[in-house]
């Protein structure tokens, strides 16, 4: 059995946070769509070009264009044996398609880091991104040492062109209307486990950690 797990939320849950620490320890890939497209937008290919009109308005991109990047980014040899991803699916006609793709040797798991809007645009509006290794800061929930420099790489750090507040709010707003509908997309078919994302990020990921990690290692062990 291959997995396949999904971390689900809005803007600003701390999907990325948590994905790129619990890819490590489950040694899968960690394949996020919107890094994917920003990506693609800083090296000016046509796709980056079609994306940042939406990524800016905080639109979604269309669902044959996501999906078809995603799909070629999957039948990478490295996600051969499952892969972790982070902002996909997005609507329920990407969640069909993925388990169109998938035949019954994959398990699909989808976590949902459940935070409420109240706390979640001053997260995306403080977030600092390093442009060589990708590690998350926020200006006040976990600050560099060293103002504008990555504590894991010394790299630079930005801002995202989409984390405005004016953005966010659409974000959030399409969130609600596009992407909350997988909550019981996953439910119904028993394939979801809900984690509390507004506690700190470290007893997110003990949790995180508890519920994929332990879980995986039992799967592997009676494989
Ligand atoms: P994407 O890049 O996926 O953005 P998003 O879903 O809006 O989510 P974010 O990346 O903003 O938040 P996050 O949950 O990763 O939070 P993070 O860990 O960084 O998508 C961008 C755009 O691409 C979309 O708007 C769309 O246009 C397009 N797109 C992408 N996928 C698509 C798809 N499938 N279909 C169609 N279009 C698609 O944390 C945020 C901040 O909070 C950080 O500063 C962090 O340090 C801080 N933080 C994290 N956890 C905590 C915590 N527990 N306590 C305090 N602070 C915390
Ligand atoms: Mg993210």
């Amino acid at each position: 059995m291959t997995s396949v797990v999904i971390i689900l939320g809005p803007p600003g849950a701390g999907k990325g946070t948590q994905a790129m620490r619990l890819a490590v320890e489950l040694g899968l890939p960690h394949v996020s769509t919107g890094d994917l497209f920003r990506e693609n937008i800083s090296k000016n290919t046509p796709l980056g070009e079609l994306a940042k009109t939406y990524l800016d308005a905080g639109k979604l991109v269309p669902d044959e264009v996501v999906i078809d990047m995603l799909f070629s980014r999957v039948a990478a040899a490295d996600c051969a044996n499952g892969y972790m991803l982070d902002g996909f699916p997005r609507t329920v006609a990407q969640a069909e398609a993925l388990s169109e793709r998938l035949d019954s040797d994959w398990n699909t798991r989808a976590v949902q880091l459940d935070v409420q809007d109240g706390v979640l645009v001053e997260r995306v509006v403080g977030r600092l991104l390093c442009r060589d290794c990708g590690n998350i800061h926020h200006e006040t929930f976990s600050p560099p040492a060293t103002d504008g420099s990555c504590d894991a790489c010394s790299g630079e750090l930005y801002k995202r062109t989409d984390d405005t507040a004016e953005t966010v709010l659409e974000r959030l707003a399409v969130y609600h209307g596009e992407t909350s509908p997988l909550i019981s997309y996953y439910s119904e078919r028993s394939a979801l486990e809900v984690v509390d994302g507004a506690r700190a990020p470290e007893e997110v990921f003990a949790d995180l950690r508890t519920l994929l990690v332990t879980s995986e290692a039992s799967q592997q062990e009676a494989r």
